[in-house]
């Protein structure tokens, strides 16, 4: 997709009222894309959208339960009541979960999987059907993770999700390339968003002194969540179907591909580092 001016486009972003989906709502509407936005922090949405009226573009802001597929269907509802579709979906509202398997409650998985997976999946099972009905293209993004590709034992609820939400924008990119609709899974190393704050702690990752380790980690890294919006801005416009994003991130893809034993070499050393 020409991402050179986005004027009369509309962009959707889930989980818009903060770090990576906050930025990058910005950056379309800086672009000239009018926007939809949603997520479930009310106070901070509405903070997100008067700074999308103040870059002049028009902006439907709403607080939507991504994991609710009522709420998902009224919310597609009222955007198509105003337009046919939207041009660029991106699907990127996400929680995280650290901490073993055995220590990852039912509940746990229920609430990560209903988010970062069937989150994604509503987004497209809303939205995608009347992009292809209106016959003019556009793309899809959805948020995955350099956890989508390579897994940690720190990570198994979250890795699922994200190497779920990683093989259903593969089979998308298939299935839509047909329709000129484009499909970009957006894969982040370590990003300095409040994800680390509200990320839930389980087992032996459940320690206050943990929480500040991963929080200070990701500080020092210095990877801001608007560099990865120009980095999504490029990796759509290059109609990128996984588009690593920083270092890291490239890293892992690589030695993932190339190298898997190294992969879990690496994972066992972190893992034995972070059990102390
Ligand atoms: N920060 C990182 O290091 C990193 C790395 C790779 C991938 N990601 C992914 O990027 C995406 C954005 O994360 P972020 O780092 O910007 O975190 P963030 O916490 O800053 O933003 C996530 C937003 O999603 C919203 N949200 C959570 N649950 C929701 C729900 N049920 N319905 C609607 N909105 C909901 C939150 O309120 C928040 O505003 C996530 O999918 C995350 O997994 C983050």
């Amino acid at each position: 997709m020409d991402m050179s001016s986005l004027r009369g486009k509309t962009a959707l972003v889930t989980g818009a009222a903060s770090g990576i989906g906050l930025e990058t709502a910005l950056a379309f509407a800086r672009r000239g894309a009018d926007l939809v936005i949603c997520d479930l922090d009310e106070t901070r949405l509405g903070a997100a959208g008067e700074r999308i009226e103040g870059l002049g573009r028009s902006v439907l802001a709403r607080r939507v339960d991504v994991s609710s597929a009522d709420e998902m269907r009224a919310f597609a509802a009222e955007v198509h009541q105003g337009i046919d579709a939207v041009d660029i979906l991106m699907n990127n509202a996400g929680v995280a979960i650290g901490g073993p398997f055995l220590s990852t409650s039912l509940e746990d998985w229920n609430w990560i999987l209903g988010i970062n997976t069937l989150g994604v999946v509503h987004g497209c099972h809303f939205f995608i059907p009347n992009m292809v009905r209106r016959a003019q293209g556009g793309h899809v993004i959805n948020v995955s993770s350099a956890a989508g590709y390579s897994a940690s034992s720190m990570l198994p609820a979250y890795n699922a999700t994200k190497f779920s939400v990683l093989g259903l924008s593969e089979a998308l990119w298939e299935e839509l390339r047909p329709h000129a609709i484009g499909v970009t899974a957006v894969c982040p190393g370590l990003i300095d968003t409040p994800i680390t704050r509200n990320a839930r702690l389980v087992g032996e990752m459940d320690k206050p002194e943990m929480r500040e380790d991963m929080v200070r980690g990701y500080q020092r890294r210095g990877y801001t969540p608007d560099r990865v919006a120009r980095n999504i801005l490029k990796a759509v416009e290059k109609n990128r179907l996984v588009a690593p994003i920083s270092p890291e991130a490239w890293a892992l893809y690589y030695v993932k591909r190339f190298a898997p034993w190294l992969l879990r070499r690496i994972g066992l050393l972190l893992a034995k580092r972070a059990q102390g």
